[in-house]
C-alpha cells in the first residue's frame, strides 16, 4: 500500500518536472535568438536576386509576383519563414530556402529587413 502511494507521488513529480522543462525550454526558445541587422546584411545576397530591395526595384521587374519584404516586421518575416521551413506555406522555392536558414538566420534577415523602408537608400544596412 506505502509502497503504490510512493510510486504515485513519484510518477507525479516526474510528470510535473517534465512539463516544467517544457515550458522553460519553449520560452528559451523564443528569447534566445535575437536579430543582428549586420550579420543579416550578409545573408541575403541570395534574397535580394528575387525580393526587390528599394533603390533596385526599378530595374527588378519581379517586384509585381514576388512580396516586398523590405520594411515588413521583423516577427511576420521570421513566422512566414517558419511557416515555409515547416511546409505550412507550400511555395517550393521559398520552402527550399528557408529550409536552409537557421533561427538564428531567420532573425538576423528579419531584423535587416524590418530595418528598410521606401526612403531607404541603397547601403549596406538596407
Ligand atoms: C527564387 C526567388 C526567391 C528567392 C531567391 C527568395 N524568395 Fe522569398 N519569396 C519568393 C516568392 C515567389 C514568394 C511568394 C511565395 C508565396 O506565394 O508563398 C516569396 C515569399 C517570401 C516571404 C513571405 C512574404 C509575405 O509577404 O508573406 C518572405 C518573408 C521571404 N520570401 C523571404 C525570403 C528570404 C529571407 C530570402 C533569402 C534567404 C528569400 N525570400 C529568397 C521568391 C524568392
Amino acid at each position: 500500500m506505502t509502497k503504490t502511494k510512493y510510486s504515485q507521488d513519484k510518477l507525479r513529480f516526474s510528470g510535473l518536472l517534465l512539463l516544467s522543462l517544457m515550458f522553460s525550454a519553449s520560452s528559451f526558445a523564443q528569447q534566445d535568438v535575437k536579430g543582428d541587422a549586420e550579420k543579416g546584411a550578409s545573408k541575403v545576397s541570395l534574397c535580394a536576386g528575387c525580393h526587390a530591395i528599394p533603390g533596385y526595384r526599378a530595374s527588378v521587374p519581379e517586384v509585381y509576383t514576388v512580396p516586398m519584404i523590405g520594411g515588413q516586421s521583423a516577427s511576420y518575416i521570421v513566422s512566414a519563414l517558419t511557416a515555409y521551413k515547416k511546409g505550412e506555406r507550400k511555395h517550393p522555392t521559398m520552402r527550399g530556402i528557408a529550409g536552409s536558414l537557421s533561427d538564428q538566420d531567420m532573425a538576423d534577415i528579419a531584423v535587416y529587413y524590418s530595418a528598410q523602408n521606401v526612403d531607404t537608400k541603397p547601403n549596406k544596412l538596407k
